[in-house]
């Protein structure tokens, strides 16, 4: 109960490591907001509540402000407040700058960097009523460059420093925020990675070749540390950012 009496909005949730967040913050005694784009979140919801846990669903797109202004409402009409936000939903294309289409980089940057904005300007003034937290699930490729990745690593990249000076602005409003950076993660996410290379079986070899520890991780090892960095375990670190990669960027 690590959690207990705390409210979380958790963005992709529907699947892979935000449901495992959604349902671990659960577990650990939260009121979670389960929201994604896909009616997929419902059942994350569903699964909660018959696991006795509490838990409210919104189905929206993090690329817009409304939609984003709807998940945090739904904390506060929900469950009357809210502590902290793990902001995990995302999308990649592969591409250079010069395969890539520019409506594809608009997409990405969209869903991955812009709703970070999206989601902190609808959360903030309701965190910063009695503190709080967010954690912007990044990803090792905000820490280090990957070939064929160009607008994902620029939109992670982004996010892990806007979390640095989102930390330094919101310090005084007793807001901590934080980027947590999954290395490659066992999700529907990873295999559709592997899927749009020529050879995905070579492209999961080489994958697996680059960790330290030898093993994709799971999605429950992520919603470990986004539990730790939100719950008051972690009540001095802000603006830091922890990565769980299996070791891909100790090299
Ligand atoms: N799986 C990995 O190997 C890995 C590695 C590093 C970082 N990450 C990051 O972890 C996070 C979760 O990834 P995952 O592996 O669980 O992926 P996933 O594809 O399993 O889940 C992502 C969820 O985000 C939702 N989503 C996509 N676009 C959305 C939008 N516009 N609005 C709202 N929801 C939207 C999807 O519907 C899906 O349910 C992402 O931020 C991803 O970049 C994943």
């Amino acid at each position: 109960m690590r959690v207990k009496g705390k409210i979380v909005l958790v963005t992709g949730s529907g699947s892979g490591i935000g449901r495992a967040i959604a349902s671990l913050f659960a577990a650990e005694g939260a009121s979670v907001v389960a929201s994604d784009i896909s009616e997929n979140a419902a059942q994350t919801v569903e699964q909660i509540r018959t696991q006795g846990g509490k838990a409210a669903v919104v189905i929206g797109d993090v690329g817009d402000q409304d939609a984003c202004n709807r998940m945090v409402n739904t904390a506060q009409e929900s469950f009357g407040g809210l502590h902290a936000v793990i902001h995990a939903a995302a999308i990649s294309r592969k591409g250079t700058v010069t395969t890539m289409k520019e409506e594809d980089w608009r997409d990405v940057v969209n869903v991955n960097l812009n709703s970070a904005f999206y989601l902190s300007k609808a959360a903030v003034p309701l965190l910063s009523q009695g503190g709080g937290a967010i954690v912007f699930i990044a990803s090792q490729l905000g820490l280090v460059g990957a070939k064929d990745s160009i607008a994902y690593s620029a939109a992670k990249g982004a996010v892990v420093n806007m979390a640095r000076s989102m930390a330094l602005d919101h310090a005084p409003d007793g807001i901590r925020v934080n980027s947590l950076c999954p290395g490659p993660i066992d999700t529907p996410f990873l295999h559709a990675s592997f899927q749009r290379q020529a050879d995905p079986e070579r492209a999961r070899a080489l994958a697996l070749d680059k960790i330290p520890l030898a093993r994709f991780g799971t999605p429950i090892e992520i919603a470990n540390a986004a539990l730790f960095l939100a719950s008051d375990e972690a009540s001095f670190i802000t603006g830091a950012t922890l990565a769980a990669d299996g070791g891909y960027t100790a090299w």
